[in-house]
């Protein structure tokens, strides 16, 4: 919530909305899931109506888009729902969709890991291995419609990173670049499409790159394994995008110690990440690094808590571009 939305309420009122405010993000979940936005086009509809559509109770969906209109999230106006900006982000054919993301942060399996946040808040130790012993990510492998749901969330939260990756960082001197743990290769294909005498790729896990599978050209080539002990591409640039955030320090130095098994020196190492920032603004960064901690095992990190980091597995951090919103591509190099 902005501080000076804080400064306007008393302290019992901030205290009443940030203890509720779970009940306006699970009814962003929830019509997310629904697909009411896919059911309003340009012209505004009753909730009744959207509640044929959707297969919904007319009074519970008004009411949850009554709230959810007072955040910006649909318009209320004269009985009926109109679109706003974010609300057609929920749409599924925006090119920018944001559907699969929010429906991915209100999956069961993590709605279920933050009822456990005070054992992590106790032990230290992610919620998640409460509800699934074996992590996240080996549930996207057993489970594909909601490694479908993730792999889509992550095209959608990468769109607004890729314009400013690619637009602000050269990569006119390499000729093989490798984009590990790259999803369904939409960073590649954009580095790829921008730079036209480059090669790239793309490594995942094998259930991802089962599904990738179209995107593969004389240019892109794919890869499957592990990256805490598979054989990586030999490259002269990788791109690690969100990927170092979602795992401990000692996993982290893991998959970099293997990736330097195999990465030249002269290599360029270009971690996408929001780097955290000590100070007191209520980003969505500092909300990510709770998610990783509950969810995952991982964190956000200061520049500092980087540079230790690579150190400690072979990489030097030598300097940090902006890549627009809070995102930095942080580019380090062997040692
Ligand atoms: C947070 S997603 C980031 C995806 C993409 N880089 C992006 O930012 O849009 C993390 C990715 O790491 C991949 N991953 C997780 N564990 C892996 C492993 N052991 N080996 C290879 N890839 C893995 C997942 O499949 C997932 O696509």
């Amino acid at each position: 919530m902005p501080t000076e939305t804080l400064a306007a309420i008393t302290p019992a009122e901030t205290l009443m909305q940030i203890s509720g405010g779970y009940s306006l993000s699970r009814c962003l979940h929830v019509v997310a899931d629904l697909g009411v936005a896919d059911a309003l086009d340009d012209q505004p509809r009753t909730a009744a109506a959207l509640a044929e559509s959707t297969g919904t109770n007319a009074d519970a969906l008004n009411r949850v888009l009554r709230l959810l209109s007072c955040h910006g999230i649909f318009e209320s106006r004269d009985g009926k729902f109109a679109h706003t900006p974010a609300s057609r982000l929920l749409r599924s054919d925006h090119p920018r969709s944001m559907r699969s993301f929010v429906r991915m942060i209100g999956l069961p399996v993590n709605w279920a890991a933050y009822g456990k946040l005070d054992h992590t808040v106790r032990t230290g130790q992610s919620a998640m291995a409460q509800v699934l012993p074996d992590g996240l990510f080996r549930y996207f492998a057993d489970h594909p419609e909601a490694s479908q749901i993730f792999n889509q969330a992550m095209m959608g939260k990468a769109q607004a990173q890729i314009a400013g990756i690619v637009g602000n960082y050269s990569f006119s001197d390499f000729n093989l670049i490798g984009d590990i743990g790259g999803g369904q290769g939409h960073l590649l294909e954009a580095v790829l499409a921008a730079n036209p005498h480059l090669r790239g790729v793309l490594f995942e896990a094998p259930h991802v790159i089962e599904q990738a599978s179209g995107i593969a050209s004389d240019r892109l080539s794919l890869q499957s394994g592990d990256f805490f002990k598979d054989a990586m591409p030999v490259c002269d640039a990788y791109l690690m995008m969100d990927i170092i955030h979602d795992w401990s320090d000692e996993e982290s130095t893991r998959i970099l110690k293997n990736l330097r098994r195999f990465a030249p020196t002269h290599a360029k190492l270009l971690l996408v990440e929001a780097v955290i920032r000590d100070d007191s603004k209520p980003n969505f960064v500092k909300i990510l690094d709770i998610h990783m901690m509950t969810l995952v095992t991982g964190r956000q990190r200061t520049w500092h808590e980087f540079e230790t980091l690579l150190a400690g597995a072979g990489f030097r951090l030598e300097r940090e571009i902006d890549a627009g919103g809070e995102f930095s591509i942080l580019e380090a190099t062997g040692v």
